[in-house]
């Protein structure tokens, strides 16, 4: 997730910026810029790759920039692999008009096809170079910066939060906001602009919250702020009590807590660019409708909790394809003598697109033959670097070792595009194909309303927090689901727990239930609704304690067998598990928390396994 911070004001400003960046570090970034407005009205920037002491060592310390009034920029790739090029600030051909920027301009493609046409040349390959672009294209005409935000504004989609530098506003930048943090900063004898207040707080606990749509015109004495129809907005000042290392946690304990909180949000941002007008664009899938209509094999290949995404992949991939879709760990799979080839499919899913054993797995698919698609986090990553595809989640840095958000988003993706495959190979119905796309547009929000309450988690896991086994069981997708569940479970509380097929419980399994054994018994797939009450039954007849989870609409049905019900919003049948793990990471967030256990960084775990 990019970091930006600008100031204004009577001291130099590199050295300003460059502390605010490193503050900004733990979002995680590539590359880092500044741009600062010399005496002379020169807008100097300065960035690279890297880590932000390679910046420094460029600016000797932000000593050899000189200037009152700068933007900085710590740059997470998501459009063009990390390069001094691609990161940020991006200037505009004619120099006059610098651009920091955190989120993604979605109709980048077409702005700058138009403004190629009119004879614009392009540095980067970013989708942020065309909003500096744009502006100068703008401002050329007008010769007003104001009003020419105002147009890039109206014409670019997406989310941005936005700094801007234009060489004839020697005393101000502008900041902008829509689907993107940023806040304004009031401080003496100057002002700030930031992602999130960390970057600042040393200069100032004084701010202001910018909203959708907003623009502000920040100078060393104050800060006007305007609507997006141009209209003065007063802004509600806080003031910030947080400490430092809260900050940076936006005020959360940990960061595992706070990426369960983000799921929303990076969900919307894997859904929305690739959904539009309520039909599905995969424009970066490199195969034909021709090409997917010829693959007569899917395989699916990851670890951890990727590889849960794809034992639902298979789940509904299945269900929508009707074809086979195998999925295996990439561990099993690299060594399993595989049989891929040409007319095969492989997907591979890493967060961190460095996991050895996938990017393992990945090498091999290509060496038989088989066409190759990474679902990855990482911008830039080897495993996306290598995939003949790459469709990325654009979850954001992900700190915690746990995985949380990129899980989401992986399997929202997944979905995605086993219903886009679908409509390609006409194994779906245009009802049903309609029914999940509208499930899809309110499932953010869905996802919402889970987050916003977690106090009866939060009570369960102090009933059971310490117990020594904990088994999870479903049917179907509530298996897969049961599987990241009681693997969150395991890897942050170092609580012994099993997921089950729950059908399977009385092939062996059964004999570990005794009195007081908890089972999560996942319940949220309907159409073996009744198949699961009858496990809890069983179980509960040999004395296990049950904490339940369903869909609304079941519940009051389920709170006639199992005492403790979770419930979770309803929703097509294929993304309840999307709706279903924001309880169990929740869960284990507490239980481990009861426990007094090192929450983001578990024992023994790495957040990248590049070793075998
Ligand atoms: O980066 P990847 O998605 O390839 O990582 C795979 C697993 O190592 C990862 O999902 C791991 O299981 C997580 N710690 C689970 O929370």
């Amino acid at each position: 997730m990019c970091g930006i911070v600008g100031y204004v004001g009577k001291e130099q400003a590199a050295p300003i910026l460059l502390e605010g960046l490193e503050k900004l570090e733990y979002r995680g970034y590539d590359s880092a810029g500044i741009a600062v407005l010399s005496e002379e009205k020169e807008l100097q920037v300065k960035k690279s790759k890297g880590r932000l002491k390679v910046l420094s060592a460029l600016t000797d310390g932000g000593r050899a920039v000189e200037g009152t009034l700068g933007v900085g920029h710590t740059r997470w790739a998501t459009h063009g692999e990390p390069s001094d090029v691609n990161s940020h600030p991006h200037l505009s051909s004619g120099r006059r008009i610098a651009v920091v920027h955190n989120g993604i301009i979605e109709n980048y493609v077409e702005i700058k096809e138009f403004l190629l046409a009119q004879g614009v040349c392009f540095q980067s390959e970013t989708d942020t170079e065309v909003v500096a672009q744009l502006l100068e294209y703008y401002y050329d005409r007008s010769g007003d910066v104001m009003d020419s935000v105002y147009r890039v504004l109206h014409r670019i989609e997406g989310a941005y939060a936005l700094g801007i530098m234009c060489r004839d506003l020697p005393d101000a930048f502008i900041a902008a906001r829509k689907d993107a943090p940023l806040l304004l900063g009031y401080g003496q004898g100057c002002c700030f602009i930031a992602s999130d207040v960390t970057a600042i707080i040393k200069h100032t606990r004084d701010v202001a919250y910018m909203e959708d749509g907003e623009v502000a015109l920040v100078r060393a004495d104050g800060i006007q702020v305007f609507d997006a129809l141009a209209q003065p907005v007063e802004k509600e000042h806080h003031h910030v009590d947080w400490d430092v290392s809260a900050a940076e946690k936006g005020g959360y304990a940990h960061f595992m807590f706070k990426e369960i909180m983000e799921q929303p949000e990076a969900v919307r941002k894997t859904i929305s660019p690739r959904l539009k007008g309520g039909r599905l664009c995969f424009d970066e899938l490199k195969l034909t409708p021709e090409e997917i209509r010829a693959l007569n094999r899917i395989c699916i290949v990851a670890c951890g909790s990727s590889y849960h995404v794809g034992m639902v992949g298979k789940y509904n991939l299945e269900r929508l394809l009707r074809r086979p879709v195998d999925v295996m760990l990439a561990s099993e799979f690299r060594y399993a003598d595989p049989l891929v080839d040409e007319s095969s499919l492989v997907i591979v899913i890493s967060q961190s697109g460095e996991t050895l054993d996938t990017m393992a797995a990945l090498r091999q698919a290509k060496a038989l033959g088989a066409r190759t698609l990474a679902i990855v986090n990482v911008v830039g990553s080897s495993i996306a670097r290598e995939a003949d595809g790459v469709l990325y989640t654009w979850a954001g840095p992900e700190i915690a070792v746990a995985t949380t958000k990129a899980y989401s988003t992986q399997l929202v993706l997944l979905d995605m595009l086993g219903l886009y495959f679908a409509q390609v190979l006409g194994s779906v119905t245009e009802e049903e194909s309609a029914r999940i796309v509208s499930e899809l547009q309110t499932l953010p929000a869905k996802m919402e309303t889970v987050l916003a309450d977690t106090e009866q988690i939060k009570y369960l896991a102090s009933q059971y927090f310490n117990h020594s086994s904990i088994f999870f069981i479903g049917r179907n997708l509530d298996y897969a689901l049961g599987l990241e569940g009681s693997l969150k479970l395991k890897e942050i509380s170092y609580i012994h727990s099993e997921a089950y097929a729950a059908g399977e419980l009385k092939h062996g399994t059964i004999s570990l239930i005794e009195d007081g054994t908890l089972v999560v018994a996942l319940c949220s797939y309907a159409p073996l609704f009744d198949k699961s009450v009858s496990n809890i039954v069983e179980v509960k007849a040999r004395g296990a304690d049950i904490v339940a989870l369903t869909g609304e609409s079941l519940g009051e049905e389920l709170s006639k067998t199992a005492e403790n019900v979770l419930t979770v919003p309803d929703t097509h049948v294929i993304l309840q598990p999307s709706l279903g793990v924001l309880p169990l990471q929740i869960f284990a967030y507490y239980v481990a928390l009861q426990r007094g256990c090192d929450i983001d960084k578990p024992r023994n775990l790495a957040k990248s396994v590049t070793v075998e």
